[in-house]
């Protein structure tokens, strides 16, 4: 893995996301302190470095896409603040630390996921993208927006609350994973490639690559709920069993299930051929993802 790139993203997104988080016009608020600390306490960056990764391999600039994935990592923090509430998941660990509702309280981790959501859309549209190629940033939005949405990520989470305490077929979990966790890791593939005005050979690769990858990984969530370590994981172990969700372990067993993510995160490296050797990163990164143990 080119660990030197990955770092390099990380970093560069870690310190946009600090002078992106909104300062409070009034003073000091619970709100912005439940935002900020939820940006702040880790995740694996995934969805972000993926839109600078997609970007750069279409032969656009890292710097232009800085913004759009910063956004999308706002979204993403907001899903899984609200899917912490105890009207979801009712989960008290995140990313390590207490959950947004265990540390601020679930008002205020509501409002948070909120200011989160809201704050991304802004942060397209004052994006340096937004001044430079208005269009872009339009259809970033437009994209964002969607996938995020009830067609999208909030979708999925709506047939996951609904097949709670019943046996879904794997037909329908697939349906529910591509849009809960597929939806904006897709999003990272479009948001990358809007952003080089890559052409459709080339959005076509790294779409097809998000959806594999994006399948894959909740694969392995599925798994790591089950065989996770709870301090490597920093979420709590065994949450989906506790909530009688159906997922792939359930439905297929582990040693199938882990068949399955192994199988996609091939079909995934093979989507990127069109790169040739530009794509070690992508195809390192989509190996490594099924190996995580966060
Ligand atoms: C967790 O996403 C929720 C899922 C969609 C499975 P991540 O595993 O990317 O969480 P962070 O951002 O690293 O905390
Ligand atoms: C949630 O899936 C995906 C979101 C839209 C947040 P999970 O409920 O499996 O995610 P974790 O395991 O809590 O991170
Ligand atoms: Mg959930
Ligand atoms: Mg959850
Ligand atoms: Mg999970």
């Amino acid at each position: 893995m080119n660990n030197e790139r990955l770092n390099k993203y990380i970093s560069l997104i870690n310190n946009r996301l600090k002078e992106l988080i909104p300062e409070c016009d009034f003073g000091e608020d619970a709100v912005h302190e439940a935002m900020k600390y939820s940006l702040s306490v880790g995740g694996k960056r995934i969805r972000p470095v993926l839109v600078l990764e997609f970007c750069r391999i279409c032969g656009g600039c890292i710097d232009s896409a800085l913004d759009f994935a910063c956004a999308l990592e706002m979204v993403h923090t907001y899903s899984l603040i609200h899917d912490d509430l105890p009207c979801m998941d009712d989960d008290d660990l995140r990313r390590g630390m207490p959950s947004c509702h265990i540390k601020f309280g679930e008002e205020y981790a509501l409002l948070a996921g909120d200011g989160l959501l809201t704050r991304a859309f802004g942060v397209i549209a004052n994006s340096s993208v937004a001044k430079n190629n208005p269009l872009i940033a339009v259809n970033a939005v437009s994209a964002l927006s969607y996938l995020a949405g009830c067609n999208g990520m909030i979708g999925g989470q709506v047939i996951d609350l609904k097949n709670e305490d019943k046996e879904v077929t794997v037909e329908t979990l697939e349906i529910l994973d591509r849009l809960k966790t597929g939806a904006l890791i897709r999003c990272s593939a479009v948001l990358g490639c809007l952003c080089a005005q890559a052409d459709e050979n080339q959005t076509d690769a790294c779409i097809r690559y998000a959806e594999k990858i994006g399948h894959a990984f909740q694969v392995i969530d599925d798994i790591l709920d089950v065989t996770g370590d709870v301090k490597e994981l920093g979420k709590p172990i065994g949450s989906d069993v506790c909530n009688k969700k159906s997922t792939y372990v359930t439905l297929l067993g582990l040693e199938k299930s882990e068949k399955l993510a192994d199988s996609l995160t091939n079909e995934a490296i093979s989507s990127i051929e069109y790169f040739g050797d530009d794509a070690n990163f992508l195809k390192e990164l989509a190996i490594q993802l099924i190996k995580r143990s966060n």
